[in-house]
């Protein structure tokens, strides 16, 4: 080698490590501030003087009321596809009652709106047993509507979860305790955080340790503190009502159903996990709650290391000058040009759009498939529990088989169902979700015939809307009233609930106003 090779070459290794510290330098350094506030603010308001832009733009979350063609923030009844908005919409599930009978999400659903309504929402929602001194849910809930809750974890510790929901309603305002500011930043460097305990000990079971994250990492970790999936350990091998992530084997419905088939007292349950027992097969179930993490990571664009805030906080100019990201958080459909296009400059904003919806169509479509064969298999479940003629003679086994099909595939409909993009996210793993949730639930079908030796076919013939029609109108309230629970054959295996009214709204006793 002469030497201006050598010379020629020490430049190009010199140049290229020039280039990749430029490149690497700015996606490990978060920006950083010096504020004046306290470690532990936690009011939004307070970070309104040092920040006006980014308070600006994250109330701008309490005006928005636009729709787009699946998604959007005006929040109706999920399972309402005749009445107009605000009370239904025409993308609606209509067996959402049926499926989750038996479980307080039977009472009400809503579309989601933005993290200004977190508490509001909670805080009237029919889920939480607004009749009773006792809400029947533990405090775990607040974990993710409160920016107080990292402080009650600081101050209870474990005891925190199982503590009575209740107690702490009195202490939250509506505005300056929802999701906000001190949940993802430091208040003191605004440097990114996580300050979610089940979210930090779930990524060390992963093997990861987010304080050593990459700036790119974090900005979707802050949106895993709350958009996953969870469960509630169980008091009598974990920690009462602490919020777990069932990662331990992935990410997909099936890692996660492993993970929840597996109890262990790390894991805090034993056996196989449970939210509720279905009244109607007696199918002890699980329910799905918004795994947008976990559908986005494998996807084309988690896979390539976009992340949730490139999409859902995009730069923005909140005072026409100065560039912040976007803290309105929604369906980057409303704001193509700043979310997508940031990217995919090559494409217009109606091809982009029109791609979105493309996916969302067919999601959708076998969404509502697998909905509806889930419900036929709590049908044929009933009818082969109360079938009077002959039986096979494994018929229990079958049984068994039969409620374990049923429980899995709707495991598999509501891991599509309750994540909020119609598929977007993951285009491949919704649709093979879903083909995986019929299947099962066809099985389940098909055990349950044969325990029977085909004795409840006639029954279970024809149109599923006709045989179990679905049940449009259900809550607390009904539930106090014998002649609700005769309107529907599902319905008559509930409990009646003693008549009470309702003491609590919002973050008052409106029985003592
Ligand atoms: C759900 C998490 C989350 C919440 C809540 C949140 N932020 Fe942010 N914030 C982010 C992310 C993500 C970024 C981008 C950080 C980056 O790329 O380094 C960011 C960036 C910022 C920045 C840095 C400058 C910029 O525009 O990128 C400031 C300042 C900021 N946020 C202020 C606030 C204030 C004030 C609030 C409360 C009103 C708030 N944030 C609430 C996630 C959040
Ligand atoms: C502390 C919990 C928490 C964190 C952290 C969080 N979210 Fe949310 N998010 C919520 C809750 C709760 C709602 C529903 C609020 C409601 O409907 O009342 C929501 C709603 C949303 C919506 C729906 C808004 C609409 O208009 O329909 C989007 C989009 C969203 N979040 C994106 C994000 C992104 C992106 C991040 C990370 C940068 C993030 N969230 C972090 C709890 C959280
Ligand atoms: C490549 C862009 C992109 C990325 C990355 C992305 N999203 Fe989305 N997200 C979308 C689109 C597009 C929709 C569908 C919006 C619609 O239907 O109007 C959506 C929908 C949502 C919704 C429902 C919004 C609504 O209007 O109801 C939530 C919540 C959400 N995403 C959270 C997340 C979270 C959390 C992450 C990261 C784990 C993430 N997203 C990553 C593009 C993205
Ligand atoms: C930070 C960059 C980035 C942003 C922002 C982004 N994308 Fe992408 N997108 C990618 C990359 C990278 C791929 C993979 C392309 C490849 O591998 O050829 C991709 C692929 C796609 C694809 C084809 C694959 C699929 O999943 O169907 C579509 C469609 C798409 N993006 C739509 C969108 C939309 C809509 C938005 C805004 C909501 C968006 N993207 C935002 C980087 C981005």
């Amino acid at each position: 080698m002469n030497n201006n090779v050598l010379k020629t070459v020490i430049m190009v290794v010199i140049i290229s490590f020039v280039f990749a510290g430029c490149k690497t330098i700015p996606d490990t350094r978060q920006p950083t501030f010096e504020t004046n506030l306290a470690s532990d603010e936690v009011r939004n308001s307070a970070f309104a003087k040092d920040f006006p832009l980014h308070y600006q733009s994250y109330l701008n979350n309490l005006d928005d009321t636009q729709m787009t063609v699946y998604g959007g923030s005006v929040p109706h009844d999920k399972h309402d596809g005749i009445n107009p908005l605000p009370k239904g919409y025409q993308y609606a599930q209509p067996y959402l009652k049926n499926l989750w009978l038996g479980h307080p999400f039977s009472y009400e659903y809503k579309r989601a709106r933005g993290h200004t309504y977190a508490l509001k929402d909670l805080l009237h929602i029919d889920r939480l047993n607004n009749y009773s001194e006792s809400a029947g849910l533990p405090a775990s809930c607040w974990n993710c509507k409160s920016n107080k809750a990292p402080g009650y974890i600081e101050e209870y510790g474990d005891a925190f979860w199982s503590m009575e929901f209740n107690d702490f309603r009195l202490e939250h305002d509506l505005e300056e305790h929802t999701v906000g500011c001190n949940l993802c930043h430091d208040p003191q460097t605004m440097e990114l955080q996580i300050t979610s305990e089940p979210l930090d000990i779930a990524l060390q079971r992963q093997g990861i340790d987010w304080r050593e994250a990459s700036k790119n990492e974090m900005r979707s970790y802050v949106c895993a503190q709350c958009h996953v999936e969870y469960y509630f350990q169980k008091a009598d091998v974990g920690v009462a009502a602490k919020v777990t992530f069932p990662w331990d084997y992935g990410f997909g419905p099936e890692e996660m159903y492993q993970h929840l088939n597996e109890g262990n007292p790390e894991r805090g349950f034993a056996g196989a996990f449970a939210d509720w027992i279905h009244p109607v097969s007696q199918t002890p179930m699980l329910k799905v709650q918004h795994p947008e993490f976990e559908m986005w990571i494998d996807g084309t664009h988690g896979a390539a290391g976009v992340s949730c805030a490139d999409c859902h906080m995009p730069y923005v100019r909140e005072d026409g000058k100065k560039k912040i990201s976007s803290h309105h958080w929604t369906s980057p459909l409303k704001y193509i040009e700043q979310s997508c296009r940031q990217c995919h400059s090559d494409k217009s904003a109606q091809y982009l759009k029109d791609r979105v919806i493309y996916t969302q169509e067919r999601t959708w479509e076998q969404l509502l498939i697998a909905q509806d064969i889930s419900v036929r298999a709590h049908e044929a479940i009933r009818l082969a529990s109360e079938y009077e003629g002959e039986r096979h003679s494994n018929y229990d086994e079958l049984m068994a088989q039969a409620r374990e099909m049923t429980r899995k595939g709707q495991w598999f409909w509501d891991y599509v169902s309750a994540e909020n993009s119609v598929g977007f996210h993951n285009p491949q793993k919704a649709l093979d979700t879903l083909a995986k949730s019929q299947q099962y639930s066809r099985e389940a079908v098909d055990l349950a015939l044969r325990a029977t030796l085909y004795g409840i076919a006639p029954n279970l013939e024809g149109d599923i809307k006709e045989i179990v029609p679905p049940i449009m109108e259900h809550s607390r309230k009904l539930q106090q009233s014998e002649e609700h629970l005769k309107s529907h054959k599902w319905l008559e295996y509930l409990p009646l609930l003693p008549e009470a009214e309702r003491i609590w709204d919002l973050n008052r006793r409106i029985d003592q106003d």
